[in-house]
């Protein structure tokens, strides 16, 4: 066993050379300014994007892009030198940019990442990657292609917290035994009816045609985006319920709190998928739902059942004592000789059946402890300007959201359906046909 996923996934990269202050990257490019700093548009830049700015101004941020006029103004006292756009296709064709940060709606999301890896740019982009099954096949794959180019970070900054090493090391080291079921949930319940109806129309700052972007027209509501009027930033919770423009809890928290189980999996795509929940409503993703998945075995453990639970459904407690439904985000996994229960800062490890005695368990040494990731933005950062390699890259991260996503699949279709990870095919008809969406006339995911 490894000590850490970084070092057992394959980097076939080379160091970048650093001369005179000008870095030279594996592919041969020139990049960034003679101090070495970094070429940075950043796309959506009110909201979630205001947490970046720290680590964005020690670079530079030559463009600004967001489909509100004022929040470019708010942005624009941080990086008063950045040219601006209101339409994300036009800044990624601006010359002279090295990266991009995307923090722009979900349902946009695979279409900046695509576009801007296929123009051989560096990307951060906000979590969820995807929006649906196909989406996240195709940035992968467009990540793949490039990787030995391109570093790629997936806005799942909760990862850098230690505990997400030291679950990971109990499960790797045999605390619990052989592993066999693993459960991940979340809390949050956000009900919605449906789509809303028209009302009044966007406010003169707003690009409301931009802010629909690829998904298929809504008429102008407030309540899904108002601009500063009604909220400044931080809308994710008005819109990411709508299957238009998000996924849910499953894209939202899922993206965050799957991590944490994941990151101790070394996990490749489900073989199969199945789900349930509430009625399905055609408008507004579920608040409660319950997927299950069978991952593959790998070269050190059998195949897992991976479990993901939102809106109140929940996993049995193994003991009676442990109420699970007080840790609002959390994992669980279960070996044949105990579990381990965490959120995303704690972890409680109890060892449970015949024989649990912790014989078994060979504790690592102070040195072989996986070494802190330090901050997660400025892991992206170095490694646009050196190895590439990061921890939530479109490839980790990117198979974590295609299985999410195809867990609301088979929730929709009500059926098992069996995953073939190398098409992207169920064999189930109905369950094809909810892989991708449609995109409104004129938008194209891998421009
Ligand atoms: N990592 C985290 O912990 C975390 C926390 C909150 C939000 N997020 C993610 O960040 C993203 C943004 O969330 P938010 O709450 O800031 O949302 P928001 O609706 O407030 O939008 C953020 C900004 O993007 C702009 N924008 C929207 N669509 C755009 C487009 N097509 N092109 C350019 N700009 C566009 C908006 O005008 C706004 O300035 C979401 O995907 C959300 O999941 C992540």
């Amino acid at each position: 066993m490894a000590d850490s996923r970084l070092s057992r996934r394959q980097f076939t990269t080379t160091a970048a050379v650093t001369v005179t202050g000008l870095t030279i990257l594996p592919g041969g490019t020139l990049r960034g300014a003679a101090n070495n700093k970094l070429n940075i548009a950043l796309i959506g830049v009110h909201g979630r994007a205001n947490a970046h700015y720290g680590a964005l101004k020690h670079e530079n941020v030559v463009a600004l892009c967001d489909v509100n006029e004022k929040h470019l103004a708010h942005a624009a006292k941080t990086f008063p030198n950045a040219e601006h756009f209101v339409d994300w296709r036009k800044c990624l064709d601006k010359k002279g940019i090295d990266a991009v940060v995307c923090c722009t709606t979900d349902h946009t999301h695979a279409f900046v990442a695509n576009w801007a890896m296929n123009r051989g740019l560096h990307v951060y982009c906000e979590k969820p990657l995807a929006n649906t099954v196909e989406e996240a096949r195709v940035v992968r794959a467009t990540y793949l292609k490039n990787k030995d180019k391109l570093a790629t970070q997936v806005g799942t900054q909760r990862h850098a917290d230690v505990n997400f090493n030291r679950v990971r090391e109990l499960i790797l080291d045999g605390a619990i035994g052989k592993l066999k079921d693993v459960h991940a949930w979340g809390n949050r319940q956000i009900r919605r009816p449906g789509y809303l109806p028209a009302e009044g129309s966007p406010p003169s700052e707003l690009h409301w045609d931009l802010w629909i972007g690829p998904s298929p027209m809504h008429p102008y509501n407030p309540g899904y985006y108002g601009g500063d009027k009604y909220r400044p930033g931080a809308n994710c919770l008005q819109w990411n319920m709508y299957w238009d423009f998000g996924s849910g809890q499953v894209g939202d928290m899922g993206s965050h709190t799957m991590d944490l189980a994941y990151n101790a999996l070394d996990a490749d795509l489900p073989t199969s998928a199945e789900g349930e929940g509430e009625k399905f409503n055609p408008e507004v993703t579920p608040v409660e739902l319950h997927t299950a998945f069978d991952l593959p075995a790998n070269d050190w453990r059998d195949g897992v059942r991976l479990n993901w639970w939102q809106g109140g459904m929940m996993p049995r407690s193994p003991m009676s004592a442990v109420d699970l439904n007080k840790i609002g985000h959390g994992a669980m996994f279960k070996g044949d000789k105990g579990f381990v229960i965490a959120d995303f800062r704690t972890r409680l490890l109890i060892p449970y059946g015949k024989g649990a005695d912790m014989t078994y368990y060979n504790a690592r040494s102070e040195q072989k402890l996986i070494p802190d990731m330090g901050n997660f933005q400025m892991q992206w950062i170095n490694a646009c300007k050196g190895d590439l390699k990061t921890s939530c890259d479109f490839d980790y991260s990117g198979k974590l959201i295609e299985t999410m996503l195809l867990g609301l699949v088979a929730y929709r279709t009500g059926q098992r359906i069996s995953y073939d990870a190398a098409t992207g095919k169920t064999g189930n008809a109905q369950a094809d046909a909810l892989i991708s969406r449609p995109y409104r006339e004129g938008w194209t995911l891998n421009g």
